[in-house]
């Protein structure tokens, strides 16, 4: 059972752009971007920097039972290989690096921080700037500091005290050499799992594993993004989210400050459809929220189809990704134009992207995403930017290193970097600014 799921295949298991228009190679219309659109590609700390042995995640990857094919281990060396890694993301011609801070480096025991986390994180900026690449910030995604989750995670409001510490201290760290952040990675991931049937079957295995793991740090609990009781977190997490940003804003009034959403393209069953309870519960909440932020972060990689009471398998015969999805480019069109008009913020698609192998298919899979993005900018969307999932084949959480979201590829034990042709290709729509 363990190696079945990841936080994707729980999934399954679980301004406006235009400048001008023009004749493509292929004889398609193509359209250029706004001048300062961000093209880039992501990672998130704990699932490329390697031994993030205070986090949440590391805990559960150890204990029995296992709800991981394996354990995160070194990842990606990115800790320390982050500057390669960058150097591939001008190489590439992209513009944009999105990284992630890891909470539990930073605050590894609760209220002691480490100087030496700050300053390395403060280099990475800087690093990004050295290059000519704009940094784009997460300070949470998923992963929370081990203390953290043994006192109730983001299921307690009297937590939220320590995440708007943490994040003053490092938006101090950082310094002011970024321009865009977010507080929080997908923190409607949990909801939008709980549609998924097999997820939400596996939760009494999930409540052994997170028992196991309450166990191993001496606490009588242990909640961890997203099989903590999103009932109890989402509260939490809009509030935090609120209060983080005034935090931040007030050392940081200039940031370009947001969260990014798990945006699934919705589509009604054939039959009978929960649709409207699911939007209700998944995205409502943080629309609400998101319309009064800089911008909104929108992270889509297919669509769902929406039964009676969950989201319905993919049809039989459809091509489906390494994590079991419907390859479905065409969603970033409906979800871009969804969340734009729902929340009347901008769009940066700051997560998008395909676990395959054959590099081919991601080479299809990004034009096709492009494409419709192309339509929904043209259709009056004020998309400003185009982020990659992934830069690097990464530690994918439950599936481990099974899941291929890469653009370039990082051998286990050398951990020599290999640039992917996608990656070529991405590049070149970003050197041409244009779709
Ligand atoms: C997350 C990433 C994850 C990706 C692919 C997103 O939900 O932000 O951490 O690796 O999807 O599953």
């Amino acid at each position: 059972m363990s190696a079945a799921f990841s936080r994707r295949t729980m999934l399954q298991l679980a301004g406006s752009g235009a400048i001008s228009f023009a004749a493509g190679a292929s004889g398609a219309t193509t359209r250029s971007m706004r001048a300062d659109f961000l093209w880039g590609a992501a990672t998130a700390g704990h699932q490329v920097e390697g031994g993030n042995v205070n986090s949440d995640s590391w805990v559960l990857e150890h204990v029995e039972p296992k709800s991981f094919a394996a354990p995160s281990g070194d990842a990606c060396d990115s800790y320390h290989r982050w500057r390669e890694d960058m150097d591939i993301v001008k190489q590439l011609g992209l513009n944009t690096y999105r990284f992630g801070v890891e909470w539990s480096r930073i605050e590894p025991a609760q209220g002691e921080y480490s100087q030496a986390a700050l300053d390395h994180y403060r280099a990475m900026v800087e690093g990004c700037v050295d290059r000519g690449l704009k940094p784009l910030i997460t300070f949470s995604h998923f992963t929370v500091p081990r203390w953290f989750a043994g006192l109730g995670g983001w299921e307690e409001m009297a937590n939220i005290d320590h995440f708007l510490r943490y994040c003053e201290r490092t938006a101090r760290g950082l310094g002011r050499n970024y321009r865009h952040g977010l507080t929080f990675n997908e923190p409607n991931l949990g909801a939008l799992l709980s549609w998924q049937p097999d997820f939400r079957g596996a939760m009494p295995f999930f409540a052994t594993a997170n028992a196991a793991a309450a166990a191993a740090i001496g606490s009588s609990r242990f909640s961890s993004t997203p099989t903590f009781d999103t009932r109890r977190a989402t509260p939490v997490q809009l509030a935090a989210h609120q209060r983080a940003t005034e935090a931040i804003k007030a050392i940081r009034p200039d940031l370009q400050l947001g969260l990014s959403l798990a945006v699934a393209d919705e589509q009604a069953g054939p039959d009978k459809t929960a649709i409207r309870e699911k939007i209700a519960q998944v995205y409502t909440p943080w629309f609400d929220v998101v319309s009064k932020d800089d911008f909104v972060g929108v992270q889509t990689y297919g669509r769902a189809v929406v039964g009676e009471a969950a989201d319905l398998p993919p049809p039989p015969g459809v091509e489906v990704t390494q994590t079991g999805m419907e390859f479905y480019p065409e969603a970033l069109e409906a979800t871009v134009k969804w969340v734009a008009r729902e929340t009347g913020r901008p769009v940066i698609v700051t997560e998008n992207g395909v676990a395959c192998a054959d590099d081919s298919r991601r080479v299809a899979y990004i034009d096709r995403a492009l494409a419709a993005l192309a339509r929904a900018i043209a259709s009056g969307t004020d998309v400003r930017g185009y982020i990659h999932w992934s830069l690097l084949d990464n530690f994918e959480w439950n599936r481990a290193y099974t899941a291929q979201f890469g653009l370039v590829s990082v051998d286990p034990k050398t951990f020599r970097r290999t640039i992917k042709p996608s990656a070529f290709h991405l590049g070149g729509y970003a050197r041409a600014n244009r779709i």
